[in-house]
């Protein structure tokens, strides 16, 4: 999603502003551009302030900027993924204000702009700036925070960007020049996350980290209502009550720069490298696992999980996209292992829904960024309901949820950049599963001796993994039926249904084929209608209690002329035959056969969009990290 990058430095910074979007842009964007301040630089008077602007991937705004000699010491950049207006230049960020009543859209800016998130009283606002004789350019809300701060601004920017987002409503993280302070940007957040990274004698802004790796990895975490005032090797960041922070108010923590981990090394694509990554992820995530302890998911300030452990009575699982699938998935451990009670929620429909809450209810958030805004606004509404036990399973040990949540449990994915989302999904199973072994042994429901037994189990895991990889060359034979198909269907029970669920939303993600996935017992109430010769049906179907009964609702196919596409276990008696193929997984894992199924179904999705053509790791439409509702 949306991507910010700042800088105040004495160097010509162009060339920094767009490596940072450059890092950016894994995810997802439709549109890019920087701004700078061409007085910045040594002996150049400057006229103001000027921009590049493209719908063309970052690569070609590096060769627009340098065509057009942008060059400047002060500037700000922006990767956009369209909220309000289509994705065309006039609506990429930067935004300019050029003062009441000169709507020339190549006139230098007064004052430059770029924002993450969403204003929800834009129209008010710009109405009100419509009467002040401001002449809007674009059909962007982000428009309308640069006039306003062009209204109050009175000589100072910082005064004029703390005077303009009292007046905003919904959520942003905005970085802000003015022609007229050549050595400055002014940042604010609310909602929407936003970093600083301190260099030498440079300061830089960011939406995340990543941005600014190779850059500086000294970096402090604004928090939620924050405003940061940069200047050329020294900062001001003023809470949200207008108080000046000391520097141990907010902390300069030492962020380890991972530019290497977003190299393709030998793959053609991210997706491929990170489905490829998987069973060194995994063995990551169990080093150093002794035994399954609570301790494992104290909380980032020690907070102690057994205590909450031992307090709580039922588990509370909120989400979005993939990782509400991998909560779904846990839900059959939670209550089948661990024994006690669960709920898996979307984020975004817990938080504007009245619920009963429990104070008893572990809520547990799962997410890959740690700053999807659903999630968060999910958790943040849990907590105002009085349930304070809250772990979160996040990817990023620096993120908003880690801070919020009272117990942590970091995967080891390592950078994931695809859209969609591979290696952070199988990590979330494994990290959800010591979890459960965790909570079943505080409830007395699982020995240490079992919860030893699983672990070794899991300790094998990465060796399943690579024999599941090695099924690639029968996976692409898949695929290329797949890619001549418009729709498909994607059958489960039990544990195997949220990995059904998981196989379908990656076919659609980046194949674009329309794929939905069902428990297989509901065939016959509705999906069973769509079955024909043009629909195959893919089934995941491991040895479990429940194979005779799949195998029941795989005839109700056949006898429909559909075709199955059948993920087996190496001890099953289920045999290609016309209209059925089968795969045969190496052998049987129990119950964490869903880590090793759903490997197949990602390597599925990346074929079909391979020899479909589409681009796999930027899909459409979508953002790999959504800081919007
Ligand atoms: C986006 C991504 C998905 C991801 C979801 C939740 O939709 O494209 O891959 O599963 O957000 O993200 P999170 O970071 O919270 O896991």
């Amino acid at each position: 999603m949306c991507g910010i990058v700042g800088a105040v430095s004495t160097r010509n910074i162009v060339p920094v502003l767009v490596q940072g979007l450059q890092r950016l842009e894994y995810r997802g964007y439709d549109s890019c551009g920087v701004a700078v301040h061409d007085a910045s630089l040594e002996g150049n008077q400057g006229s103001g302030l000027h921009r590049a602007r493209s719908t063309a991937r970052v690569a070609e705004l590096m060769e627009q900027v340098t065509k057009e000699h942008l060059q400047g010491a002060t500037g700000i950049a922006h990767t956009r993924w369209a909220t309000h207006g289509a994705p065309a230049v006039h609506n990429a960020h930067p935004h300019f204000s050029v003062g009441p009543g000169v709507g020339d859209a190549h006139a230098a800016g007064r004052v430059g702009l770029v924002h993450n998130g969403i204003i929800e009283n834009h129209e008010a606002l710009r109405a009100a700036l419509q009467a002040k004789g401001y002449e809007f350019l674009s059909q962007t809300d982000t428009e309308v925070i640069a006039h306003l701060v062009d209204s109050h601004y009175n000589g100072d920017l910082f005064d004029a960007v703390q005077a303009a987002i009292k007046e905003l409503r919904g959520a942003y993280a905005i970085a802000v020049m003015h022609k007229d302070e050549p050595h400055r940007v002014v940042g604010a957040r609310a909602g929407s996350p936003l970093i600083l990274g301190v260099g030498q004698n440079e300061n830089f802004l960011a939406s995340d980290a990543m941005a600014l790796a190779g850059v500086t990895d000294q970096i402090v975490y604004l928090a939620e209502g924050d405003m940061v005032d940069l200047q050329i090797g020294r900062y001001w960041i003023v809470n949200q009550v207008g108080k000046t922070m000391e520097a141990g108010e907010r902390p300069v923590k030492t962020v380890r720069a991972h530019s290497g981990a977003v190299e393709l090394g030998p793959y053609r694509h991210y997706m491929q490298k990170e489905i490829f990554e998987q069973p060194r992820a995994i063995a990551e995530t169990l080093e150093g696992v002794v035994s399954v302890v609570p301790e494992l998911f104290d909380g980032a300030d020690g907070t102690a999980a057994w205590r909450v452990f031992k307090e709580i009575d039922n588990v509370l699982i909120l989400a979005c996209g993939t990782s509400y699938y991998s909560g779904c998935a846990a839900k059959y451990w939670i209550e089948g292992l661990a024994g006690i009670p669960c709920n898996v929620e979307v984020a975004s429909e817990y938080r504007y829904r009245k619920s009963v809450p429990n104070p008893r209810s572990l809520v547990v958030t799962i997410s890959q960024s740690g700053e999807t805004a659903d999630t968060l606004a999910a958790l943040r509404h849990a907590q105002g309901l009085g349930m304070t036990n809250t772990l979160t399973i996040c990817n990023v040990a620096t993120s908003a949820m880690v801070r919020e949540c009272k117990l942590a449990y970091i995967t080891r994915a390592g950078v994931e950049i695809g859209v969609a989302s591979t290696k952070a999904f199988t990590t979330q199973l494994a990290g959800l599963f010591l979890l459960t072994l965790a909570l079943g042994q505080a409830k007395g429901k699982i020995t240490e001796s079992e919860s030893d037994h699983y672990l070794e189990q899991m300790r094998h895991l990465p060796v399943a993994l690579q024999a599941v990889l090695a099924l690639e060359p029968q996976v692409v034979s898949w695929a290329e039926d797949f890619a001549r198909k418009n729709n498909a269907l994607f059958l489960g029970r039990g544990i195997h249904y949220p990995i059904a669920l998981e196989g379908a939303l990656k076919l659609k993600e980046i194949s674009y084929i329309h794929a939905e996935a069902y428990p297989a017992g509901e065939l016959k109430h509705g999906p069973l209608a769509l079955v024909d010769s043009e629909m195959p049906v893919v089934t995941v179907a491991p040895n479990d209690e429940l194979l005779e009964k799949l195998k029941s609702n795989m005839q109700e196919v056949r006898a429909r002329g559909g075709v199955l596409y059948v993920l087996a276990d190496a001890n099953t008696d289920i045999e290609n035959a016309p209209g059925i193929h089968v795969i045969r997984m190496p052998e049987h894992y129990g119950a964490l056969s869903p880590i090793l199924h759903v490997v197949p179904l990602q390597l599925l999705s990346y074929h079909t969009a391979l020899a479909r053509g589409t681009d796999v790791d930027k899909p459409r439409n979508l953002a790999k990290s959504v800081t919007v509702e």
